[in-house]
């Protein structure tokens, strides 16, 4: 989902259709635009599905209009139809909104509008914001920007809004809480560029504004930008100045971006190690995170929050920073963690993960946390993003723009910090010696170049993928720290080929899923070699036994599973700490080639969004 808007002297509908193509990446299922002139009404367009659905419903009307909003919608109430896309309009035809988030007291306020005689099309939170704005406007007899103000005093829940007003036509409103916004800025203050995150904005302009939770923009041609709270108290703003060219978040001359981003790893991998490791001397070192280091060595606990592949992360986490620091670690679904009264102490690290790091439960698990006195750290791919803004310290990957929903160079880049970060800890708390981060960094740094080495194997792990089209369902198997990667490898093959897929610790099998186990079951195991190995071998043995089909990813010098498995993916030998980063290339390969072969829409499975702004 995302919001785009323009105030300029360009032709609105071109800017913001080829600005919501470039939020198709974060996940939708309808979209929609709203242009406005000067003492005209205001057209709206909208459809269902994909942005080029919605170009083609376009008429010539469009022409001239020079300010507008946009909208890609993924839903949340009510059906992806057209009443519910979004813009709205208000009943008086005279506001109009777009709106990223939820409005958790909707029902309230539409029942007060209800009272009042205002009517609905569809069941959308969003209709009963606008309309609430011109209830509040009409009685207050307020301009748009006091109306929207005076009415968001009244409103729960999260939302980024981009609004105008048929009697000001020569204003934007833009606001947000909890749900990422960005101005773009040019020079001379007549034109305006806004959107949910900085692809859409940098081919017009690199100057910046992310907006803060509870603030107020009022965009007008001709004037210097104008940020003010709720209650219209002024407030500052810093521009960034983005150094982003748009080849950098093309597909360059790959078929999918998930393609192009798996392909990415071994130089995203190798920016993330540049990034905080010394090449020359070895040392590892995090910007900025002096301060709070002594913290973070002294810890009783960290406490990982995070969602989707970015909790598989932490789970590789809990094993390599246990390992290696001996600090304990727990790995919490960020959106459960807050639901359970959770005992946070000021000695607690609360360490999100996040690609985005605007995940709305991961966000809300680190404000909850922070409230009860724990120290934030975050592990983020988007560079200023809300997590980043709000931590304590931030760790960025370093990965570059993630388009792929499925998250691919992100994970390993995640992972990559998370194990730098283990080792200097453990040598801070004495836990491991200088011999043994030395011998695991020189490892780490080789890691591009074994996972290039992995892509050897793409074609026939294309060839495999052939044989699992029609197949419906699949158990993924892994041990000690592996067993991350086998939920890993489940969730890329479910979120991309909409085949079903669990991911089971190996031992676990024999308490449950093992009933499953038939001819048309297959089972993918991950049995590098490590002190499960053999154990793993016996599982893959309780497998064969009942028929069921067996893939599994093994170490180029295996001597055992190779003889059991009907299809093997081999990778390169590393140390157990250092396996996922490894294990996890074949599988995310294997996903990719199931998921073209069955046609599925690889960059924008259906029902997902890359980045989910709602609790
Ligand atoms: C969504 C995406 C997933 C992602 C998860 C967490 O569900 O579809 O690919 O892993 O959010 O996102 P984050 O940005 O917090 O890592």
């Amino acid at each position: 989902c995302g919001i785009v808007g323009y105030i300029g002297k360009k032709k609105a509908s071109d800017i913001l259709i080829d600005g919501l193509k470039k939020l198709e990446y974060r996940g939708y299922d309808s979209a929609g635009i709203a242009v406005l002139d000067n003492d005209q009404d205001i057209l709206v367009y909208k459809q269902p599905g994909k942005v080029v659905n919605l170009e083609e419903s376009v008429d010539e009307k469009v022409e001239g209009k020079t300010i507008g909003i946009a909208h890609t919608r993924w839903a949340t109430h009510g059906e992806p139809t057209v009443e519910n896309a979004h813009p709205h309009k208000s009943n008086n035809q005279e506001i109009v909104l777009v709106h990223n988030g939820i409005i958790e007291n909707y029902k309230f306020l539409k029942d007060e509008l209800i009272d009042h005689g205002f009517t609905f099309l569809g069941q959308t939170d969003t209709e009963v914001l606008v309309n609430y704005i011109q209830y509040i406007q009409d009685k207050h007899q307020l301009n748009i920007d006091d109306a929207v103000k005076k009415a968001l005093q009244n409103v729960n829940g999260a939302y980024a809004l981009a609004i105008i007003d048929k009697k000001e036509p020569n204003k934007m409103v833009v606001t947000r809480k909890g749900s990422p916004l960005a101005i773009g800025l040019t020079e001379t203050n007549d034109e305006f560029y806004v959107a949910s995150d900085a692809i859409p904005i940098i081919e017009h302009t690199q100057s910046l504004v992310y907006l803060n939770d509870n603030e107020v923009v009022v965009l007008e041609r001709g004037q210097k930008m104008k940020i003010t709270d709720l209650y219209g108290v002024e407030k500052s703003y810093k521009v960034k100045t983005l150094d982003l060219n748009l080849d950098k978040v093309s597909k360059g001359d790959y078929e999918h971006y998930m393609l192009k981003e798996i392909f990415e790893q071994p130089s995203t991998i190798k920016n993330t190690l540049f990034s905080h490791l010394n090449l020359e001397n070895s040392n590892i070192h995090f910007e900025n995170l002096d301060e709070l280091k002594e913290k973070l060595v002294k810890a009783s606990r960290i406490i990982i929050v995070s969602c989707g592949t970015s909790w598989h992360a932490g789970i590789v986490g809990e094993y390599i920073i246990e390992e290696l620091a001996r600090i304990p670690v727990e790995v919490e679904y960020a959106s459960e963690f807050r639901y359970r009264n959770p005992i946070i102490t000021k000695d607690d690290i609360v360490m999100a993960i996040s690609q985005s790091g605007e995940t709305a439960d991961t966000l809300a698990a680190l404000r909850y946390s922070k409230a009860q006195g724990a120290t934030t750290f975050s592990i983020c791919n988007v560079f200023n993003s809300s997590m980043a803004r709000e931590c304590d310290f931030t760790a960025y990957t370093y990965a570059g723009a993630e388009i792929g929903v499925a998250s691919t160079k992100a994970f390993t880049a995640q992972v990559a910090v998370v194990s730098l970060l283990a080792i200097q800890l453990g040598l801070e708390r004495n836990e491991i010696t200088q011999e043994r981060a030395n011998s695991l960094v020189e490892e780490i740094k080789t890691l591009p170049s074994v996972v290039n080495h992995i892509f050897n194997t793409d074609e026939h792990i294309k060839s495999v993928a052939k044989n699992y089209t029609q197949t419906t369902s699949f158990l993924f198997l892994g041990r000690g720290i592996n067993f991350p990667i086998a939920l890993e490898g489940a969730l890329k093959l479910k979120e991309i080929s909409y085949i079903h897929a669990e991911g089971y610790p190996a031992a676990e099998m024999k308490h449950g899923p093992i009933a499953m186990i038939e001819e048309s079951l297959p089972t993918v195991i991950i049995a590098t070699n490590n002190e499960y190995y053999d154990k793993l071998v016996s599982n893959a043995q309780e497998v064969k036994a009942r028929k069921g089909p067996i893939i599994a990813v093994v170490n180029e010098d295996d001597s055992e599973m190779i003889h059991t498995a009907d299809f093997v993916f081999k990778v390169p030998r590393v140390s157990d700490m250092l396996q996922p980063i490894v294990a996890v290339i074949p599988l995310q390969l294997f996903s990719y080639h199931v998921a073209v072969l069955k046609g599925c829409n690889v960059d924008q499975p259906r029902n997902l969004a890359k980045s989910v702004t709602v609790e």
